[in-house]
């Protein structure tokens, strides 16, 4: 296919739209406070900043530099550097693919838990009702079950919001949708934590999530689980960014772009911080309990604590639970189109398919897929599939990913294109942070990951 027909992004403001979209996803909206409160608190933004700048801004720079220079998704960008990388970026393709299908039930979750918001119809006991009533669970991961349609319909409506927005195009859809989304997810979240701060007991949430413990700077756990989080939440190292770069104007200001995008997910991730600690501030406050007591990890938080929490609230309490369902509908979308857009992108460029025909194939193997988590052991299989997933897929495809570019390529060469496209230049210290400094700190983390599974 000729790559001028790939489509582009129609404004700058578009592109860094999408990009905040991509990033600024379910991962800032649970997995960012509960990681930091775990992690020294306060304490915790210490290593997160320096992730921030010495892998993640930089990762950002090379993709988009790459994406932008070669201006094909992840398996075409490997190929042109080396025939034999391809197969990595068919790698990254499927781990995204892998990532889409689960990614779209937890959407899917949380739209029906927008209905629910409305009348708190989760009842008192959240726990039996999210396993109970509504996911059908049944008792072992091998036990299917039937299909539950309390899923599968939201999941076919965030499987058809996703089709309709990607068949619009790079501009007319992705573009447009991102627009329309962020804009709603910021409002949404600045009333969140408005109210949220505003509550008894949100100090004490507050505390928890910002009081530094300075001791636990000194435990390399901290310091892994900054960099896990960081690649998580900028959506590196799975080609995401690589396919949105792919479809950069060709003046585009690649370095300030990535500045931006790292910048703009990481206050993202502290004005949710924010606003979900003062809730459970509130709620520890209400049942004269600690907070760490009512903080819980994962898929708990959002739709087990926080339902229990919106019920408690003194008043307005569904507005407010619709607030939050509404954002975390607006976050995970925009996301989730990131991740459909680089398999399209990818089948595209390398088959030469057209949009629209690889676009149909996408969603119905995609759905087909992702409806073995609307069966009674979906819970049980997204939990063993985001476990693997965030342990090894992100570690593994990031030191790959540096290792191939910074050891077997010259990484120069992508330093001298991406300056005088900029106006911030970036210097050497980019090299450093890429050959010698993240593959360090990622090496560790992984091997820590595998041993501690293990033990
Ligand atoms: N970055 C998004 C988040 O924080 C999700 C995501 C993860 C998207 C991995 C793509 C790849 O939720
Ligand atoms: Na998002």
């Amino acid at each position: 296919m000729s790559k001028k027909n790939r489509g582009e992004w129609g404004s700058r403001v578009g592109f860094i739209m999408a990009a905040i979209g991509s990033a600024v996803g379910l991962g800032n909206i649970w997995r960012f406070p509960y990681t930091a409160a775990s992690n020294g608190g306060g304490a915790f933004l210490i290593p997160y900043m320096v992730a921030l700048l010495t892998a993640g801004i930089p990762i950002l720079i090379l993709e988009f530099g790459l994406g932008h220079k070669i201006r094909s998704s992840a398996p075409g960008v490997f190929r042109s550097l080396n025939k034999k990388w391809q197969a990595f970026g068919w790698w990254q393709t499927a781990i995204s693919f892998a990532i889409t299908v689960y990614y779209m039930v937890v959407i899917a979750w949380a739209m029906s838990y927008l209905k629910f918001a409305f009348t708190t119809g989760w009842g008192e006991d959240t726990k039996g009702f999210l396993f109970g009533t509504y996911l059908n669970l049944s008792d072992s991961p091998l036990h299917l079950g039937g299909l539950n349609l309390k899923v599968v319909i939201p999941l076919l409506i965030i499987w058809g919001i996703n089709f309709i927005v990607l068949r619009m195009g790079i501009k007319g859809g992705i573009e447009k949708a991102s627009k329309i989304f962020m804009p709603l997810l910021v409002l949404s979240l600045i009333a969140i934590t408005v109210r949220g701060v505003t509550l008894p007991g949100a100090a004490k949430g507050l505390e928890y999530f910002f009081k530094p413990d300075f001791s636990r700077l000194a435990d390399p756990k901290v310091w892994v689980a900054a960099y896990g989080q960081i690649f998580y939440s900028l959506s590196i190292a799975f080609g995401i960014m690589l396919a949105y770069s792919s479809y950069l104007p060709k003046d585009s200001d690649i370095v300030n772009n990535a500045f931006i995008t790292g910048l703009g997910n990481c206050s993202f991730s502290i004005l949710s911080g924010i606003g979900v600690f003062s809730i459970l501030g509130y709620m520890a406050h209400t049942q004269g309990v600690e907070v760490s007591e009512v903080a819980s990890a994962g898929v708990g938080l959002a739709f087990i604590v926080f339902p229990k929490a919106i019920s408690a609230l003194p008043g307005m309490n569904s507005l407010f639970g619709v607030t939050f369902f509404l954002s975390l509908l607006f976050a995970g979308i925009s996301s989730s189109i990131s991740l459909v857009e680089t398999v399209l992108s990818a089948i595209i460029d390398n088959f030469g398919m057209e949009r629209r025909k690889a676009l149909n194939i996408v969603v119905l193997v995609g759905l087909c897929t992702s409806l073995i988590f609307a069966t009674g052991a979906g819970l049980y299989i997204l939990d063993i599939v985001d476990h693997y997933i965030n342990n090894y897929g992100v570690a593994v495809a990031g030191l790959i990913e540096i290792i191939l570019l910074s050891w077997f390529f010259n990484l120069e060469s992508i330093r001298e294109y991406v300056n005088p496209l900029s106006d911030f230049k970036i210097g050497k210290w980019w090299n450093f942070c890429l050959k010698f400094l993240t593959p360090a700190i990622l090496g560790v983390m992984t091997v820590k990951n595998i041993i501690g599974d293990i033990s």
